[in-house]
């Protein structure tokens, strides 16, 4: 009985029980069983169940797929497109961290990256005139060219390290993308990018983090980060002990914001807040059919908004608003028209009799070129004609255009079709608009003036701090990044 003990255990330990020894492993097993059972009685018998039960385990972990991370793709058989993407699915869910970000499903909630269903047809009209493989291409190399309405500039550019995605799996995951509702093209592309530059000018930068990340853990505490961003392992002050500077709103929890996110973004986010606003995060003044909504952007797309006010008392509603209902602002100065938030502008050019209306396109200094009826018109910014409403000291106002003078000594204006003069000494006061548009103006609910809170040895600390927040998703991230990234 003992020889053939030392046989089993000895033949158990020449196939380690792993998935790739299964079978042999299992021969033997069966032939030792048979063996024990015929020539031994009730101990062989137990010991041939405990073993029977190491088995039957070993079978089952062999069931289970792979762990996605550790495909490693290296070359795909186009003669089945289907194939292909389901391997580019299991790179969506596993290297390419995809999936810690994206859903495809849309009972989700929605989250502050989109939805990804049936993004093989919609990608196909997201940017006129660009075809579906083209845009989702684009959006894997260089994700900041076309934002999707409403998002941020967050998703990381998954070619370059930490997630460093091959040509091959970038290939896979494509074809994954346009199996979502769309035709899988399997034409090969080449990518537009040159990986060899990006390794040079990575290993060039100069090493970012110096800190210390607990002191930095501190200022996070003393800063008031903590009053509205929650962070694992960090007790967040009661309500009532929180800072009077601002206003505490809700914020995106940071226990994981190193892993997917660079630490120049992080930098920034504390600098400059309003560059990019978290989707869903952000604040917002519109006024729709007279009533004004102050409260949170929950969602935008190309046809309405949705924001969320709170009452006086605490009660939050979330109200749906047309972009088109918006009203029409007035504006005095035709100047970064885009950058405070102007999508559309009505104007007069001062050689036209009605007013013009479009989505704005793009401005420089003098122009400006509105979306009219489908198409692109550049009208220059100072020949337009303006309006100007007098008032006088009976809080009488006078709507005219504007023809020329000012309040120190007699303005024209041109009311109801004929010019009529008034003496700036019989007015109490004038307002000039040159146009009006529609405007949407997000901006971050953080501080602004972090920068000048901070000392630079306090930002160094804190983003030390910051960079070890890489949260529960982050240990596969963190892995890939070890192969990329020169340690420290
Ligand atoms: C850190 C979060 C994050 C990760 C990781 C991420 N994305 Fe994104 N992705 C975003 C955000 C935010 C947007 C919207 C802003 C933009 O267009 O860049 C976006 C946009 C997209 C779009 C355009 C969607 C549309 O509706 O037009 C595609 C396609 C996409 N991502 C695919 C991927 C794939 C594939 C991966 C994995 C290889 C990935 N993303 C990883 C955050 C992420
Ligand atoms: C008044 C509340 C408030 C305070 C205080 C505050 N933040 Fe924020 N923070 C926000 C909100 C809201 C957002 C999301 C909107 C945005 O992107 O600006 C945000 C975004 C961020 C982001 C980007 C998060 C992401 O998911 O991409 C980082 C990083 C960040 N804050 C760090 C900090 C740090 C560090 C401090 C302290 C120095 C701080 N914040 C203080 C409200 C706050």
């Amino acid at each position: 009985m003992v020889v053939s003990f030392i046989a089993y255990i000895a033949g158990a330990s020449a196939f380690p029980i792993a998935s790739e020894n299964l079978l042999p492993w299992s021969a033997w097993f069966l032939i030792a069983v048979v063996i024990n059972i015929v020539l031994w009685s009730n101990v062989m018998k137990l010991l041939t169940f405990s073993l029977a039960v190491i088995w039957f385990y070993a079978f089952v972990a062999s069931l289970v797929p792979e762990s996605s991370t550790a495909v490693n793709l290296t070359e795909l058989d186009w003669s089945d497109p289907e194939a292909v993407a389901e391997q580019g699915a299991l790179v969506f869910n596993g290297k390419g961290q995809c999936s810690a970000c994206h859903t495809v499903d849309t009972s989700a909630p929605p989250g502050r990256c989109p939805d990804l269903t049936d993004i093989g047809v919609n990608a196909a009209s997201r940017i006129p005139g660009m075809d579906a493989k083209t845009y989702l291409i684009e959006s894997l190399y260089f994700p900041a060219n076309h934002l999707v309405p409403g998002y941020g500039k967050i998703m990381p550019e998954v070619w370059k390290a930490p997630i460093a995605l091959s040509h091959v799996e970038i290939q896979a995951v494509i074809a994954y993308l346009e199996s979502q509702g769309g035709e899988i093209d399997p034409t090969p592309f080449d990518e537009p990018i040159d990986r060899k530059d990006t390794a040079t000018a990575a290993a060039a930068l100069p090493p970012l983090l110096t800190g210390d990340p607990e002191l930095g853990k501190k200022v996070f505490v003393s800063a008031a980060c903590i009053s509205c961003h929650a962070v694992k392992g960090i007790e967040s002050p009661a309500a009532d002990a929180t800072t009077t500077d601002f206003e505490v709103v809700t914020a995106p929890d940071l226990s994981g914001i190193a892993a997917f996110n660079d630490m120049r973004y992080l930098e920034e986010s504390i600098l400059l807040p309003s560059a990019q606003i978290v989707s869903g995060y952000g604040a917002v003044t519109v006024r729709a059919n007279g009533t004004t909504y102050q409260g949170t952007l929950v969602s935008q797309d190309e046809k309405k908004i949705v924001v969320r006010t709170k009452t006086a008392d605490g009660v939050e509603e979330e109200h749906t608003i047309l972009l088109s209902e918006l009203d029409e602002e007035p504006i005095e100065e035709l100047t970064d028209l885009q950058a405070n938030g102007y999508f559309t502008l009505t104007l007069t050019p001062a050689d036209a009799d009605a007013p013009v209306t479009g989505e704005i396109v793009s401005e420089t200094e003098e122009t400006v070129t509105l979306k009219v009826n489908g198409e692109d018109k550049a009208f220059s910014k100072t020949d337009v004609k303006s309006m100007m409403t007098l008032i006088d000291f009976d809080y009488n106002e006078i709507v005219g255009e504007y023809v020329s003078g000012t309040m120190d000594d007699e303005i024209v204006l041109i009311v109801d079709g004929s010019e009529e003069v008034f003496d700036g000494w019989d007015l109490e006061g004038a307002t000039f608009t040159r146009a009006s548009g529609k405007k949407l103006l997000v901006t971050s609910p953080m501080p602004e003036n972090f920068p000048l809170l901070l000392s630079v040895s306090d930002m160094s600390n804190l983003l030390s701090f910051l960079s070890t927040l890489t949260g529960a998703t982050a240990e596969a991230a963190s892995e890939s990044a070890a192969e990329g990234i020169p340690a420290e």
